[in-house]
């Protein structure tokens, strides 16, 4: 498929059979246009990627290199994800690079949220252009480019300046020569969950909800450090945790905890205890361009914060944000 506009009359993809005539369909294209050569692609984890490695794998097997790039600011076992489904189960050829230490040396002392953006991109290319190097005769590199992607680039040349550098960090480069592969960017995001599905890939990487490129490294707020990555990252869990639990997964848009980078004053064990905040924020949107607050109910708040100030080392205190987007945006830097 190589035109970027979806024809008027592509029906859109809403059952298991629609969706295996599409696989089956992509694998005959996939194996025209691909043939005996290998083909790349930077999985992160998410649905968009994630679907496409699964079509790849069914195609062409082992000429699919898959590279996950752990830059450590990942949510709790989204890595482990990876490596358990496609490494494992899949037995995909899976090249794993735990490049978490790097990116924490790389990012000690930045606080502009901007550079944060941009260190973290830079880097992600620069890890995957290693590992492509590594490889001999790869020709292809595939993306899990979708509709609204084509569409938001489009926009995004007529219109100027945006807010922050959004980036994936799987967006690539166009330079690096490659051809590329993009079975699902004809698909909208619903579509994709549907072949997901189809595909036979776990319901919580299809249902996954969006995560920013730079993952957690925009939650940490002002300069990451270790501890506190840590802090937020066991908080966010948790909050997951109990929204999966209360049922407000299947609803709420985003959720997630954002960490700001000051201390405050608590007590604990009748000892004064010096503490970071955690901040929730739930917000309900159709395009991500503004959002509403999702009210969480009360007794769901009390046992988030019960937990995350028991459960998770260094956090005294936890805020919940009530602002729509505009006046702020979803994400905090
Ligand atoms: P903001 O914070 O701009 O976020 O209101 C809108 C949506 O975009 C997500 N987001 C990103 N997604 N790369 C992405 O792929 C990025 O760099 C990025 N920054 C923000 C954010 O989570 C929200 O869903």
């Amino acid at each position: 498929m190589s035109t970027n506009v979806r024809p008027s009359d592509m029906a859109r993809i809403t059952t298991i059979d629609q969706a295996n005539d599409f696989i089956n369909e992509q694998i005959e294209l996939i194996k025209e246009q691909v043939k005996d050569k290998k083909v790349l692609l930077a999985l992160s984890g998410g649905v968009d990627s994630s679907v496409v490695a699964a079509l790849l794998i069914k195609a062409i097997g082992k000429q699919l290199v898959c590279v996950h790039v752990n830059h450590g600011l990942m949510r709790k076992g989204e890595s482990e994800q990876v490596i358990e489904v496609f490494g494992k189960q899949l037995d995909a050829n899976l090249i794993y690079v735990d490049a978490s230490e790097r990116y924490l040396s790389l990012l000690a002392g930045v606080a502009d949220p901007e550079q944060k953006r941009k260190i973290i991109g830079a880097e992600f290319i620069k890890i995957f252009d290693e590992e492509a190097k590594k490889q001999d005769s790869i020709e292809f590199l595939a993306q899990g480019t979708i509709y609204p992607d084509i569409l938001e680039s489009i926009k995004a040349k007529e219109s100027g300046k945006p807010v922050k550098s959004h980036h994936n960090v799987g967006g690539l480069p166009e330079d690096m020569n490659f051809t590329l592969v993009e079975p699902v960017k004809l698909l909208f995001k619903d579509e994709v969950r549907v072949v997901g599905e189809a595909l036979g890939l776990p319901h919580s990487m299809v249902y996954r909800q969006p995560f920013p490129g730079p993952g957690l490294g925009v939650r940490c707020l002002g300069a990451i450090t270790k501890d506190r990555l840590e802090a937020l990252r066991e908080a966010d869990a948790i909050l997951r945790e109990e929204f999966e639990l209360c049922g407000l997964s299947k609803h709420v848009w985003q959720y997630f905890i954002s960490m700001p980078d000051f201390k405050s004053v608590g007590v604990r064990n009748e000892q004064r205890y010096e503490g970071w905040s955690a901040i929730i924020r739930a917000v309900n949107t159709t395009d991500a361009m503004s959002a509403t607050i999702e009210e969480i109910p009360y007794a769901v708040l009390h046992k988030i914060t019960n937990r995350i100030t028991t459960e998770v080392e260094g956090i005294n205190r936890v805020l919940y944000d009530l602002t729509p987007k505009p006046v702020g945006t979803i994400e905090f830097e």
